[in-house]
């Protein structure tokens, strides 16, 4: 049987990966330039992280070094030094044997070494008696760290490629403190490029403004969506190269699914799992798709639903509904909101937990279309409301 050909688990290089021309060429050129700075940004599940794998791809088939530190499950500033320190020893490691010896003696402290079980070179990482338990110290550790990189790089004449995933998490780990400690370090750097990539836009936002640490040291990317009609083209050509055929299901796909690549390829990877059999698509098999998602998801969504406050849960239920005036007083009576401000204050923690997206004074909307599916299922009956999970798309 045909594979499907949109997969979602992780990240996508090629050829599963489509688009992005300018966005991963941007990237590139930074990964070639020795002190160049991009900050790359946008919404969640927009694709940031395969284009900047398919950018490293690149930059290495063209002969140059890069690698990835992934900073989204780190608990401290000692953890981001150890993804750095992976990261970078093995791809530095690939060309030059001894790295790890000549940039723990740089640092200046004993590292511990593993073997990379791919492709075998030694990767590093601080051993546990390195660790410390004071930030500020830890900010320190990382510093050297990367200035160490630098220096290292410029012994050997080679520049290194240096991604930074979730960039924002220095903020949540270190403040404004470690933001302006890591731009003293990093802005003096000539032998790495630096590409930072976050998610949580208004704190990039935050991070980047006037007055703020990284103010003018990047150049900025903005992550956006793909261009429509190459996604809706994508959609229908995997459809239909993976023996389905069908009229345009793209069309409704990308009507149910909104925006977001990974939210799209998820919606058009369970479709084609429905169709694959009998060979054929109709809306039926893309509503039945949508709804398929939802129960596979029912069960983290609900968890995620007892959590919310009281007014958020009203919040949630009015947003679904698909009003475009949260504040207005029919909608605040017909969901038993308190006050306008409560509305407010509740919709404002939503969209800081990416739960919401604001698009305009009192107009908001999920950020998860499947979320929102599922509080039109399971919570809207609760104010006496029935819509089909589809709402607004009529199929
Ligand atoms: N260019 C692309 N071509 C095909 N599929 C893509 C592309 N970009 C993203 N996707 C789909 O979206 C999913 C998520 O992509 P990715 O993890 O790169 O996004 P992200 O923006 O880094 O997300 P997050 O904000 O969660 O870190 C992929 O697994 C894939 O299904
Ligand atoms: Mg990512």
């Amino acid at each position: 049987m045909a594979q499907n050909p949109f997969p979602i688990h992780g990240i996508v290089t090629r050829p599963a990966f489509t688009d992005r021309e300018e966005e991963v060429e941007r990237i590139c050129n930074t990964l070639d330039e020795p002190g160049a700075k991009l900050l790359v940004y946008g919404p969640r599940r927009m694709g940031k992280t395969s284009a900047l794998r398919v950018a490293i791809e690149d930059h290495l088939a063209q002969g140059g070094v890069a690698c990835l530190a992934d900073f989204s499950t780190a608990t401290s500033h000692g953890d981001l030094a150890n993804r750095v320190l992976t990261a970078s020893t093995r791809a530095l490691g690939r060309r030059w044997k001894d790295i790890v010896h000549d940039l723990s003696r740089r640092i200046g402290v004993r590292l511990e070494v593993s073997t990379d079980p791919v492709n075998g070179s030694p990767t590093a990482s601080l051993g546990f008696g390195m660790r410390s338990t004071s930030r500020a110290a830890e900010q320190e550790t990382l510093g050297r760290v990367l200035d160490s990189l630098d220096g290292l790089c410029e012994a050997r004449g080679v520049s290194l490629g240096l991604i930074l995933d979730e960039f924002q998490e220095i903020h949540r780990l270190g403040g404004e403190e470690g933001e302006w400690h890591l731009r003293g370090v990093i802005q003096h750097h000539q032998h790495i490029s630096y590409v930072a990539a976050g998610s949580q836009t208004h704190l990039i936002q935050r991070m980047l403004g006037k007055g703020a640490a990284f103010y003018r040291l990047f150049d900025v990317l903005s992550f956006g969506p793909m261009d429509p009609e190459h996604l809706r083209r994508w959609v229908n050509d995997g459809l239909s190269g993976g023996g389905v055929s069908h009229q345009d299901m793209a069309r409704w796909i990308l009507a149910l699914a909104g925006e977001r690549t990974r939210d799209v390829a998820q919606l058009a990877r369970k479709t084609f799992q429905l169709a694959r059999e009998e060979g054929r698509a109709d809306p039926g098999t893309v509503r039945q798709a949508f709804l398929e998602i939802i129960a596979d998801e029912s069960e983290p969504l609900r968890a995620l639903w007892v959590g919310y406050a009281g007014t958020e849960e009203k919040v949630l239920r009015a947003v679904a509904t698909g009003t475009e005036s949260l504040m207005a007083a029919d909608t605040l009576q017909r969901f038993g909101i308190a006050s306008s401000a409560a509305a407010s204050k509740a919709a404002a923690n939503l969209v800081a937990e990416g739960v919401l997206v604001q698009e305009g004074p009192g107009n908001y909307r999920f950020d998860s279309p499947f979320q929102r599916g599922w509080v039109i299922q399971h919570a809207l009956p609760d104010a006496g409301i029935h819509l089909p999970a589809t709402h607004p798309v009529e199929l």
